[in-house]
Order: C-alpha cells, then sequence, then structure tokens
C-alpha cells in the first residue's frame, strides 16, 4: 500500500495545521477550562471547509478522500480536542451516515446544511443502559401510520446542546431484537427534544456533551434513513467510519505530545546537558515516535480501505485499538519528560493527557475493537 501523500492532501494538512496553531492554539487552555464551547473556532472551521470535507460538492462539501480528512483531524488534535471530536462527530457520523444511506431528499434537505457546517449533527445512539451493549435499545420509535412516535433518553451525546439534527437510533419493534431498530432525523427545534445538563468531563472540555430527552417527538416518516429494520445495521457501519476519525485524533494527541517533549527535552538541561541527551529521555522519544508511525499506517491503511470501497471495519477497529493506547500511554510519558512542568496547564501536555482517555472510551471501548477484531479473525478460520 502506496501512502505518498499528494500535493492536494499535503495543502490540506498544512491549512489544517496553520489553522490550528492561529486560530485554535491561542485561547485553548482557557476554553478547557472554563468549559467554555469553541463557537468562534467551530465558525472558521465551517468557513474552510472542515466540517464536511468528504461530502460531495453537490451537497456543499469538499468532495476529499479520507486520507485528507484524517490529515485534517490529526493537526487539530494536535492542539484542540474539542474542537476535533466536533469536527469528526459531523464529518464521519452525521454527515457520511447521511450520504451513504441518506434518501436524495434527506440529502438536500440536512446534508447541504451539515457539510458546510450551516448546522451541526449528533449520532444519538448510547442510552443510560445501552453503552458498549448497543442491541439492547430502550428509546423506542413507534410507527403511527404517517409518523414514528419517539420516546427515550440518550447519554454521552456529542454536540447534544449546540446541534440542529440528531440522529438518534430507536427500536420500533422489540421482538426483532436489533432487526427492528431504525434510524431517524430528527431537528432540535421538534416539540418534545429535552436537552440535559452539559457534562463536566476529564478532557474534551470545551466539546458539548449531554443527555437528551426525548418525550413523544413526531417523527415524519421520510425521516427514516434507510429500510424498516435497518437502524443497527446502519449504526455499525457508520461507527466504523467514526473509528477512523477517532483513531485519528488519537493519533494527533500522541504526535502533538510527543512534539511538546522532544523540545521541551532539547531545551531543558540536567546534569550539565539537554535532557534529550540522556538516554532516559532519548528511549522514551523513540518509543514514542516508533509507535506513532505504526498508529499512522493503520489510521492511513483504513481511510484508504474506505476509499477503496472495501470492508474497513476490522482495518477501523484495529486503528483505533492501536492509536488511542498509543495516545494514552505517551501522553503519560510526555508528562513524565516534563517533571514538573507537565503538571501545569501551561505546557499543553496535561490537557492532551486527559484527552487521550477518552480515545479509549467513546465510539466503541478498546474492548469493544478487540471483540470486532477477533470476531472477523475466527470467522475467517
Ligand atoms: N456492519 C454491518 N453490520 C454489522 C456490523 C458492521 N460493522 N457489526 C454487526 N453488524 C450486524 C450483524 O451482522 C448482525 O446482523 P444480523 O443478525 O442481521 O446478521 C447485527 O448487526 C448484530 O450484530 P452482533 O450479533 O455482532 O451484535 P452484538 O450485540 O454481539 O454487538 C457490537 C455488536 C460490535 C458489540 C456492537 O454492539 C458495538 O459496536 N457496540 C459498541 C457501540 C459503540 O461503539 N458505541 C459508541 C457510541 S457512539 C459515540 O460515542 C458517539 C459520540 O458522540 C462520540
Amino acid at each position: 500500500m502506496d501512502f505518498k501523500l499528494t500535493e492536494e492532501q499535503l495543502a490540506v494538512k498544512e491549512a489544517a495545521r496553520d489553522f490550528a496553531q492561529q486560530s485554535l492554539l491561542p485561547g485553548v487552555i482557557d476554553r478547557d477550562s472554563k468549559m467554555e464551547y469553541p463557537t468562534a473556532q467551530v465558525k472558521e472551521m465551517a468557513q474552510l471547509g472542515f466540517l464536511g470535507m468528504m461530502v460531495d460538492p453537490a451537497y456543499g462539501g469538499g468532495g476529499m478522500d479520507t486520507i485528507s480528512y484524517v490529515l485534517a483531524m490529526e493537526e487539530i488534535s494536535k492542539i484542540d480536542n474539542s474542537c476535533s471530536v466536533i469536527m469528526s462527530v459531523n464529518n464521519s457520523l452525521v454527515c457520511w451516515g447521511i450520504e451513504a444511506f441518506g434518501t436524495e431528499d434527506q440529502k438536500q434537505k440536512y446534508l447541504t446544511k451539515l457539510s458546510t457546517g450551516e448546522w451541526i449533527g449528533a449520532f444519538c445512539l448510547s442510552e443510560p443502559e445501552a453503552g458498549s451493549d448497543a442491541t439492547s435499545q430502550r428509546t423506542t420509535a413507534i410507527d403511527m401510520g404517517d409518523h414514528y412516535l419517539l420516546n427515550g433518553t440518550k447519554n454521552w451525546i456529542t454536540n447534544g446542546g449546540t446541534s440542529n439534527v440528531h440522529i438518534v437510533i430507536a427500536q420500533s419493534d422489540a421482538e426483532k431484537k436489533h432487526r427492528g431498530i431504525n434510524a431517524f432525523l430528527v431537528e432540535t427545534s421538534w416539540e418534545g427534544v429535552n436537552i440535559g445538563a452539559k457534562e463536566d468531563k476529564l478532557g474534551i472540555r470545551s466539546s458539548d456533551t449531554h443527555t437528551i430527552m426525548y418525550n413523544d417527538v413526531k417523527v415524519p416518516k421520510e425521516n427514516r434513513i434507510g429500510d424498516d429494520g435497518f437502524g443497527f445495521k446502519f449504526a455499525m457501519k457508520v461507527l466504523s467510519g467514526g473509528r477512523i476519525g477517532i483513531a485519528s485524533q488519537a493519533l494527533g494527541i500522541a504526535q502533538g505530545a510527543f512534539e511538546l517533549a522532544t523540545k521541551y527535552s532539547l531545551e531543558r538541561e540536567a546534569f550539565g546537558k539537554p535532557i534529550a541527551k540522556h538516554q532516559a529521555i532519548s528511549f522514551k522519544l523513540a518509543d514514542m515516535a516508533t509507535d506513532i508511525e505504526a498508529a499512522r499506517l493503520l489510521v492511513y491503511k483504513a481511510a484508504r480501505m474506505k476509499d477503496e470501497g472495501e470492508d474497513f471495519t476490522t482495518a477501523a477497529s484495529m486503528a483505533k485499538l492501536f492509536a488511542s493506547s498509543a495516545a494514552m500511554k505517551h501522553t503519560v510519558e510526555a508528562v513524565q519528560v516534563h517533571g514538573g512542568y507537565g503538571f501545569v496547564k501551561e505546557y499543553h501536555v496535561e490537557r492532551l493527557m486527559r484527552d487521550a482517555k477518552i480515545t479509549q472510551i467513546y465510539e466503541g471501548t478498546s474492548e469493544i475493537q478487540k471483540l470486532v477484531i477477533a470476531r472477523d479473525i475466527l470467522s475467517t478460520k
């Protein structure tokens, strides 16, 4: 597999790096401390085309490949993971879900707004009692003839309080188990959509995570995505794409921490020389660089497979499993390299360490990724 980047892909990477340095870095510590939603930064991401990168230009998107998307995600995630999760959910879960599986009317009505960032989307699968075990949906969407009646509670919803439209996964026929589940486009302005309090989180603190309550929400029939009973498969397919986004976020976190640790270790002196010249530190940098390179290859491979129309489910899980573990391990090491300075906000690595943790949890925990990978290995024997 050839991973030589094209000039266009390199230009996207550079544009994302410039944006992150100029518009995200100033104020990132403050926004994180105050849990302040990055309103101006999200608006700029929309203007620069980062919110609908892979969408067909016919629907207002950038028409780019998944490699370009992961390059941009990596650069933005080196600096601000609240912004990169907003970007990841909008691009890979919401826009891609509608573009790949929605009707032409749904694309005209919703995708055109979401791909330009005029609207922001959220993906509502997790429930208080259905996280990893996603088939156990308690939210119901009952067929009332001309519409569905939606009732239930979703939690851990990224973009929960700031989105205009949700993709909601709900059970329409419990007897059919996962084959009775449907996916719906639900506008947040509709009667019965209630947004709960914003979560106070360990990391990605300025992103907007909420519990959502749906109370007798009338959902028009034409807002169901795919055939009756397609909702669970839809969620699984969309999450595989989402996992490439989160893997690239984890890659960016690890790369950002590595760059900070390298810079600091060349500047900071101890025992008469820069600490980078001590083997204890240089070996940490060598381990970081090696794991980051391996993570990058897995992320690019999954992205390339998606672009080439191959089944990328297992590749996406491997990329997310490995990159998130590398991000967690090496952000801890980057804090260690910084010593006491690593423990204070000003040096950025403690934030990256806090942000890394969620990449092992959301869009499928590391344990779920292992389950997906193991099932694939065993089914081919
Ligand atoms: N593509 C297509 N279909 C798939 C699929 C895939 N990747 N994975 C499973 N399916 C299908 C199966 O073929 C099966 O269909 P049939 O019975 O009709 O053949 C059906 O789905 C059920 O599959 P399983 O029997 O494998 O289901 P399971 O109960 O054993 O669980 C699971 C599967 C992989 C564990 C799944 O539940 C899962 O991925 N759980 C994690 C959920 C998750 O990632 N949640 C994250 C929340 S979203 C989020 O974090 C968003 C945010 O805001 C950041």
